[in-house]
């Protein structure tokens, strides 16, 4: 997979009139949804070059990240007269940057194109790492190829106007970008005010987090191993968003993330040894900024049930987690027992 180039930019017109000329294309192409159309199109549309672009809008949310979304980006850029040298924009969060990265991929056998994420969730983990696809048969993600952007354009001024769940829900990937890597970059996360956000302190944040991601993609990028570290949380937390979610009640998947994070690094306390002052420091700030999901013992099956179906599992069944034995220091391939487990949720409902 050839890897993507990152620009953190400070004018995003600027800095797109750079990347488009780097490009050679006879037609040239921006996916956005109805938001990011009303909101953040006008911003980029001001670049010299965007004259020519010809705007492809889809619904707003996960719900409209299926099939039939997918089939009517390919029919317009077919309609459009797109071909093989077409370059596609993709103007958005995680749901617009995934699906508009799978057409690139698959229209004409693959087009190029480039992210320009407009919520921090896409700016830190979606747009980067060329993970692309829609959700299939109910299942998330379910359909899908590994096909990075060209470029990816990170303009934190686009997190002005994003609201705070928003950002908390991105900042999750951050804390877990965070424990991956060192006990300075963790630390310096745990001190982010929300309350108060310096956006200037957030975007050197992104600049970090986003860097350790590339850095795990560029060693593994197709997931047989090291990249697994970046599904630390999302065991557990995948069954907290589907739970919710089937309950009618859905969370930001950053959110999921977060209270997953209570329960793996419990799980890599006992098991792996993290320490215990990093796990309670760890979960006081989650609990601080993203309260709980509620639920009792007797919705533990139903979750351990969830965790059985996810993905990165073996057919086997058993249950795969990314554990920590200190914050840097990662254990993949770890597998934990029901009865592990239950703890874990225990741990989770006696602390949050
Ligand atoms: N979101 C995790 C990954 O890109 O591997």
């Amino acid at each position: 997979m050839g890897k993507q180039e990152v620009i953190i930019s400070k004018n995003i017109c600027q800095d797109l009139e750079k990347v488009l000329a780097k490009h050679s294309y006879d037609k040239l192409f921006i996916l956005t949804d109805e938001h990011t159309k009303r909101c953040c199109l006008p911003l980029v549309q001001k670049a010299k070059g965007m004259e020519q672009a010809q705007p492809i809008s889809i619904g707003v949310e996960d719900v409209h990240k299926n099939i039939e979304t997918l089939a009517y980006v390919w029919s317009t850029l077919s309609k459009e007269e797109g071909t093989r040298h077409s370059l596609l924009i993709n103007l958005g969060g995680g749901m617009v940057t995934d699906l508009g990265g799978f057409a690139a991929a698959t229209f004409k056998r693959g087009i190029s194109y480039i992210n320009i994420p407009t919520t921090l969730l896409a700016m830190v983990d979606a747009s980067v790492g060329g993970k692309t696809g829609i959700n299939f048969n109910g299942l998330k993600n379910e359909i899908g190829a590994f096909a990075p952007a060209d470029q990816v354009l990170i303009d934190s001024e686009f997190l002005r106007t994003l609201d705070a769940e928003n950002i908390l829900s991105g900042y999750a990937e951050m804390l877990k970008h965070g424990l991956i890597r060192s006990t300075e970059h963790w630390s310096e996360l745990l001190r982010f005010d929300f309350n108060d956000i310096n956006y200037h302190t957030l975007r050197e944040l992104i600049g970090k987090s986003v860097e350790i991601k590339e850095g795990v993609v560029e060693m593994d990028p197709f997931e047989k191993g090291i990249r697994k570290a970046l599904n630390l949380g999302h065991t557990i937390g995948h069954a907290f968003e589907s739970f919710a979610l089937n309950n009618e009640n859905p969370v930001l998947h950053g959110y999921a993330v977060a209270w997953g994070l209570v329960c793996e690094l419990y799980l890599s306390h006992v098991k792996t040894g993290f320490p215990s002052s990093k796990l309670h420091q760890t979960v006081q700030f989650i609990k601080d900024n993203y309260g709980r999901l509620e639920f009792s013992c007797k919705h533990y099956e139903a979750l351990y049930e969830l965790m059985t179906h996810d993905k990165k599992n073996a057919p086997a069944k058993e249950i795969n987690f990314t554990l920590l034995s200190e914050v840097g220091q990662v254990c993949i391939n770890q597998t934990a027992t029901k009865k592990e487990i239950f703890e874990a949720l225990d741990f989770y409902s006696e602390t949050m």
